[in-house]
């Protein structure tokens, strides 16, 4: 080994990102609830876009993206010259986290936020500032208070990963219109399309100069696998970050799919509905048998169990019976399980199984 070879500081202090397990050994047919991904995958005119775009592999694609930043801003009513478009909102993060924090700077976030926050400010040499939540939901008056005059980005995601809670619009404009000057907030809506009646933090980005807007087709339009997310903010912010960005992130199936799928509105209303059906169903269902949640406004619900090992046992009990569902010690929550909506039948399973695991207790 060559001692001389050495990363950036702070590089070897992130720990790396596990996604959701996907598998149980000796299970083939085992349901994957730990992703937060949508059980019906993408609409049908995304999956035909997907299939034209073979014929163009040879090609390289566009760098300007200007067909999914258009059809975005036509569908959500913005400006496409004020879009930016990644390789899954976790780019824009990264981007945001490099064009705007280096060492000496810090990085906000809530308590239980989402962990690319940390590990982003961190590649960037900045330093990663978890503040409290109130009841597992985010707390303006706490993250103005740790805000000092080395604080550069503010990332808030409405709804919350792992917690599901959100706060309103009115407090993220408090939020917004509280930071020191050289802040910027984030709003991140990787959710957002769950949430009956809420833009993400779209008007906000459209009349603040501090805050930035980002969405993902991972979640709600069940293109996880295919990695397209995007920003929206000021100009001036939106310009710095297509400095960094390479510019080919995105291939020609990511943009014409993404095209295809932002304008199928059908498909998005029918997932909304569906899922909150079965997010209904499944709170009350899990509250029935002794595991309370917070009231979930995202496509997962975050169960709560007496300590540590009563999570664990539950989440060995769900995964015997090929079940999926995903333990959140990395967030600080071990005693709770994070359990995605899925379809019915599988929502009815998780009831069922997490039923006769309480009763046995
Ligand atoms: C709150 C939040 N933000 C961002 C992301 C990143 O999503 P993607 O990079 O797939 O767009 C996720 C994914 O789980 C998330 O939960």
């Amino acid at each position: 080994m060559n001692d001389a070879i050495r990363p950036q500081p702070g590089i070897l202090d992130i720990a790396l990102y596990e996604g959701g397990a996907a598998h149980v050994a000796g299970l083939t047919d085992a349901i994957k609830l730990s992703s937060n991904e949508n059980p019906f995958g993408p609409s049908d005119r995304a999956r035909e876009a997907f299939s034209r775009a073979v014929h163009f592999l040879h090609r390289y694609p566009n760098t300007d993206h200007r067909g999914l930043r258009t059809a975005i801003g036509e569908v959500h009513g913005l400006d496409p010259d004020r879009i930016i478009c990644g390789a899954g909102s976790d780019e824009i993060i990264h981007f945001l986290c490099q064009a705007y924090a280096g060492p000496g700077d810090e990085v906000l976030f809530t308590e239980h936020g989402f962990l690319m926050y940390r590990i982003s400010a961190m590649a960037a040499g900045a330093t990663p500032v978890a503040v409290r939540e109130r009841e597992r939901t985010t707390d303006v008056d706490a993250l103005l208070a740790g805000t000092t005059e080395r604080t550069k980005l503010v990332f808030v995601a409405n709804p919350n990963n792992p917690t599901g809670t959100m706060i309103g619009l009115s407090e993220l404009e408090r939020l917004a219109n509280g930071l020191p000057p050289q802040a910027i907030l984030v709003i991140d809506g990787a959710y957002a399309e769950y949430v009956e009646d809420y833009d993400g933090g779209a008007d906000l980005a459209t009349r603040l100069p501090n805050v930035v807007m980002t969405r993902t087709f991972s979640k709600i339009y069940g293109l996880g696998g295919l990695r397209i997310g995007w920003g929206y903010g000021p100009r001036a912010i939106i310009d710095v970050l297509n400095r960094i960005r390479g510019p080919f992130n995105l291939s020609t199936a990511q943009l014409e799919t993404a095209e295809a799928a932002v304008r199928d509105r059908d498909h998005i209303d029918r997932c909304r509905t569906e899922n909150a059906r079965m997010r209904a169903w499944l709170a009350e269902a899990l509250a029935e048998k002794g595991v309370p949640s917070d009231t979930s406004t995202a496509n997962f619900i975050l169960a709560r169990f007496a300590d540590e090992a009563e999570a664990a046992a539950c989440d060995a009990a769900l995964r015997a019976e090929g079940l999926i569902v995903r333990q959140v010690k990395g967030y600080g929550l071990p005693h709770c399980l994070r359990i995605t909506v899925g379809d019915e039948p599988s929502c009815r399973r998780v009831a069922h199984v997490i039923g006769q695991f309480k009763a046995r207790l």
